[in-house]
């Protein structure tokens, strides 16, 4: 594969990344709201996740090549993507179901839940991020 073919497929994962966290932060320094950014990581997640598998490929050949960065990240990475699955068909649910039944203590509770699940996906981000540095420079 070219230079150029995998910078660009470089590019994308990179911009997933950016996406991912970006928006899991953005929800949980605006809230309630800001829902949909939380619609946009479950759109971003399969590009990040493609897109590092396809790098992986490219570079290393099959898993059994790839260096432990890589395995951690992927790990971390298929960790994130369960933790998202799991905030949006259970948690941003269980929200909703607390709004249409006008509970307002079940929806502050059901909202506490979901900002838990948002933050610990942010933080196996951050965690990616230190596998990729590491990975590359340790
Ligand atoms: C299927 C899972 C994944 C695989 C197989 C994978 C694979 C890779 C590969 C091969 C690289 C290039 C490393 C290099 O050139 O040294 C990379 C870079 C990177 N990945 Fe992933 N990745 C995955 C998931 C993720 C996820 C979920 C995130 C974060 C949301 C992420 C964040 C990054 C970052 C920040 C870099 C930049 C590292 C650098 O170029 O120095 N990756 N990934």
């Amino acid at each position: 594969m070219s230079f150029y073919t995998v910078s660009a497929v470089l590019a994308v994962h990179l911009l997933a990344f950016a996406g991912w966290t970006g928006f899991l932060a953005g929800y949980l320094l605006i809230g309630a709201a800001a829902l949909r950014l939380l619609r946009w990581c479950l759109v971003i997640m399969p590009v990040s996740l493609v897109s590092g598998w396809g790098l992986a490929w490219v570079q290393y050949g099959g898993p059994a090549a790839w260096p432990w960065a890589i395995n951690a990240m992927q790990t971390a990475g298929l960790a994130m993507a369960i933790v998202l699955l799991i905030a949006w068909f259970g948690g941003v649910l269980l929200v909703r179901d607390a709004e249409s039944a006008g509970d307002p203590p079940a929806i502050a509770g059901a909202a506490r839940r979901l900002r838990r699940l948002a933050a610990v996906d942010l933080l196996l981000g951050v965690l990616i991020l230190g596998f990729a540095v590491l990975g590359r420079f340790g």
